[in-house]
């Protein structure tokens, strides 16, 4: 292969602050960036997009013009090439690739390891646009590759996040707000230990029954609180008023943090859980267990599942200086989003060339 020039693209995971199973109803979702994120490391030139991951024991080698229908995207191995294979299906690149994929992620933990990866690499590929029209690419790249029916907030922040801001997303018009958190509180991120399966039907599931309620009361994101008692399918009403009441939350938790009440952001949080657990019913034990435990723990000021739930991570607003000694944890603050540079083989200093400027 004749290598042209090397290119070294990252794209950071996320911990959602409130607005869960919000996204893919048009509603309100408050995520910030990690500094974990997933980084490629490659060559670029040649026909074909060869990758080895420190993560994966398998390799992926993909010509540079793959089929793009779904039958010979599932049919790829290992695994992870459905989501390399897709991006090269999406970004058309006009060089093969050849380089290493490396992560700081836990993998499964429901902190976006698939979509840090799946960035990384339609960033590498080449992917010229602006921030939403990668998260919008990023999420057709993910759904194509897992069949998992996800929403734009992942891939929205990691593509438009603001170093040292969380990101109020309206997933309708997608225009994004830097939200500040107060300086008296830390994030503080905990793994359950119970690795997240994002069971494919129970995901896909929940997201019919909300299309199934909007169906009776309209789109979700205009429902005022109490629309949902126009339902009478049990389960549908529940998932509604869990949707219906959660928007709210993302407001008053902007709210509060505006005002530096940080306390009251901590008890929206903690109703947010509740509301994950009895009327979305996507809380485990083990994450009910782990979001008590935090709440016994002096200074946290609230904690909630965190990313789609059926296990992962819980995130909590605390006191700084606050920790777990029993649990895998991370204290996070809002990293940035995204970005690529490019340097010539003949040894010119490495160029950022994603992102140029600051996008909208
Ligand atoms: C996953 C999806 C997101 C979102 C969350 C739940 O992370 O990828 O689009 O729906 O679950 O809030």
């Amino acid at each position: 292969m004749t290598t042209e020039s090397s290119v070294r693209a990252f794209a950071p995971g996320r911990v959602n602050l409130i607005g869960e199973h919000t996204d893919y109803t048009d509603g309100l979702v408050l995520p910030m960036t990690i500094h974990l994120g997933t980084t490629v490391t490659a060559d670029v030139g040649g026909d074909r997009v060869s990758l080895a991951s420190r993560n994966e024991p398998e390799p992926v080698d993909l010509p540079r013009q793959v089929p793009t229908d779904p039958d010979a995207l599932a049919a790829l191995r290992p695994e992870w090439a459905r989501f390399v294979g897709a991006a090269i299906a999406h970004v058309r690149p006009a060089r093969g690739l050849h380089g290493v994929v490396t992560s700081t992620m836990p993998i499964g933990a429901g902190l976006s390891s698939s979509t840090s990866l799946a960035m990384a690499v339609t960033l590498a590929l080449g992917f010229e646009g602006s921030a939403h029209e990668l998260a919008l690419t990023v999420q057709s790249v993910e759904q194509a590759a897992s069949g998992v029916p996800c929403g734009i907030m992942d891939q929205l922040v990691a593509a438009a996040a603001r170093p040292g801001t969380a990101l109020l997303i309206d997933c309708r018009s997608l225009a994004t707000e830097p939200i500040r958190l107060p300086g008296d509180v830390q994030v503080l991120v905990v793994d359950s230990g119970q690795p997240r399966r994002l069971m494919h039907s129970a995901y896909a599931a929940r997201r019919a029954e909300c299309e199934a309620a909007a169906r009776i009361i309209g789109p979700l994101r205009d429902a005022v609180p109490g629309a949902e008692r126009a339902i009478t399918d049990p389960a549908v009403r529940r998932r509604a008023r869990h949707v219906i009441g959660e928007n709210a939350r993302v407001r008053a938790f902007a709210a509060a943090l505006a005002a530096g009440d940080a306390a009251e952001a901590g008890q929206i949080m903690t109703a947010g859980h509740r509301s994950l657990r009895d009327d979305f019913e996507v809380s485990t034990p083990t994450l009910d267990d782990t979001v008590a435990e935090l709440m016994a723990t002096p200074g946290v000021l609230g904690a909630r599942l965190t990313g789609a739930g059926f296990g992962g991570c819980v995130v909590a607003l605390t006191r700084p200086g606050v920790t777990v000694a029993s649990r895998r944890h991370w204290i996070v603050q809002p990293a940035g989003p995204a970005w690529r540079e490019q340097a010539a083989t003949s040894g010119r200093a490495a160029a950022p060339s994603w992102p140029r400027t600051p996008h909208r």
